[in-house]
C-alpha cells in the first residue's frame, strides 16, 4: 500500500517560492486502478513526480508498505519498486529498444520483449533492433517507455497521459494491457489521463485541481458528470452580434 500524509512540495521559480502541492492526503491500495484527473496544471505530474522522488517533499510522510520513502532517491525508490512513465519521457541516447527492455525487467526477470511491445502496439520485429534516438517520434517513443514499465515487477506504477499521442488501434491494445496488469499482479496502477476509455478502467478516481485533492469519487459519478455537462451545454456565443456570421471569407 501507498499512502501520502500531509505532503506539501513547494519549488523555487523565477519570482520566488511556489506552492505546487499542498496537503495531499492519498491511500492507495493494492491492486486496483486509481485514475488521476483534473484541470491542465492542476497538479497530477507533480503527485507522480512526488511519489517517484524527482520532487522531494517540503512537508509529509510518503509510506510504502510502511515505510516512509520521502527523503529516498529516485534509484531507490526505484529499486523499492516504483516506476514512472513520464508525460514527456527522455529519449535513452545509444540504448537499442531491446536493451532497454532488457534493463529494465532486471536480471531476475525472464523478459518477453517481444509480447511488451506488442502490448503497447508496436511490432518487435520493426523495433527490437532500433536506437531509441531523435527519429523516433513522439508516440513511438511513449510506447516504448511504457513498456519499460511494464517489464518491471512493481509495487507501484505510474503512467503519466498514456494515451497521448497514440493511435486508436494501439490505444485499444494498452487498455486491454492495463487490465491484464490489473488481473495478474498486485500492482497499485495510477493512470493520469483525461480519456473516458482509462477512467472505465478505475476502481477510483481522485480529481486533482489546483495542487490538491479535490475529489475521491467513483467512475460512475464523473461520466453521468461528464454526460450531464454534454447535455446541459449549449453554445451561448452570439455570433451575429459579434460580426462572425455570413462572414464571406473569400
Ligand atoms: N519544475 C517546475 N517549476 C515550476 N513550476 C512547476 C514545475 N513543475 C510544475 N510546475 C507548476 O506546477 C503546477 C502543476 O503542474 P503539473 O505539471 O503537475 O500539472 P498537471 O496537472 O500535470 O497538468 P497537465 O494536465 O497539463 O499535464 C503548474 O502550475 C506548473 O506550472
Ligand atoms: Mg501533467
Amino acid at each position: 500500500m501507498l499512502e501520502l500524509i500531509n505532503v506539501d512540495v513547494s519549488l523555487n521559480g523565477d519570482h520566488g517560492k511556489i506552492d505546487i502541492l499542498k496537503n495531499i492526503n492519498l491511500k492507495l491500495d493494492n491492486k486496483k486502478i486509481y485514475v488521476m484527473t483534473g484541470p491542465n496544471g492542476g497538479g497530477k505530474s507533480s503527485i507522480a513526480k512526488v511519489i517517484m522522488g524527482i520532487f522531494t517533499p517540503t512537508n509529509g510522510k510518503i509510506l510504502l508498505d510502511g515505510v516512509d520513502i520521502a527523503q529516498k532517491s529516485i534509484t531507490e525508490r526505484a529499486q523499492m519498486g516504483v516506476g514512472y512513465a513520464f508525460q514527456q519521457p527522455p529519449r535513452f541516447k545509444g540504448l537499442k529498444v531491446h536493451e532497454l527492455l532488457e534493463l529494465s525487467a532486471g536480471k531476475t526477470h525472464t523478459c518477453n520483449t517481444c509480447n511488451l511491445l506488442y502490448d503497447v502496439g508496436l511490432c518487435a520485429q520493426d523495433y527490437m533492433d532500433r536506437e531509441i534516438d531523435t527519429t523516433f517520434s513522439g508516440g513511438e517513443l511513449k510506447r516504448v517507455e511504457i513498456a519499460s514499465i511494464l517489464a518491471r515487477d512493481l509495487k507501484v506504477a505510474l503512467f503519466d497521459e498514456p494515451e497521448a499521442g497514440i493511435d486508436l488501434w494501439s490505444f485499444q491494445r494498452l487498455t486491454e494491457t492495463f487490465e491484464n496488469m490489473n488481473r495478474n499482479t498486485d500492482t497499485t496502477i495510477v493512470i493520469i489521463s483525461h480519456q473516458e476509455r482509462i477512467l472505465r478502467l478505475a476502481d477510483e478516481v481522485i480529481m486533482i485541481a489546483d495542487g490538491t485533492v479535490s475529489e475521491i469519487t467513483s467512475q460512475e459519478k464523473v461520466l453521468s458528470a461528464i454526460e450531464q455537462f454534454d447535455k446541459n451545454c449549449r453554445c451561448s456565443a452570439d455570433c451575429e452580434r459579434e460580426g462572425y456570421r455570413n462572414v464571406n471569407f473569400g
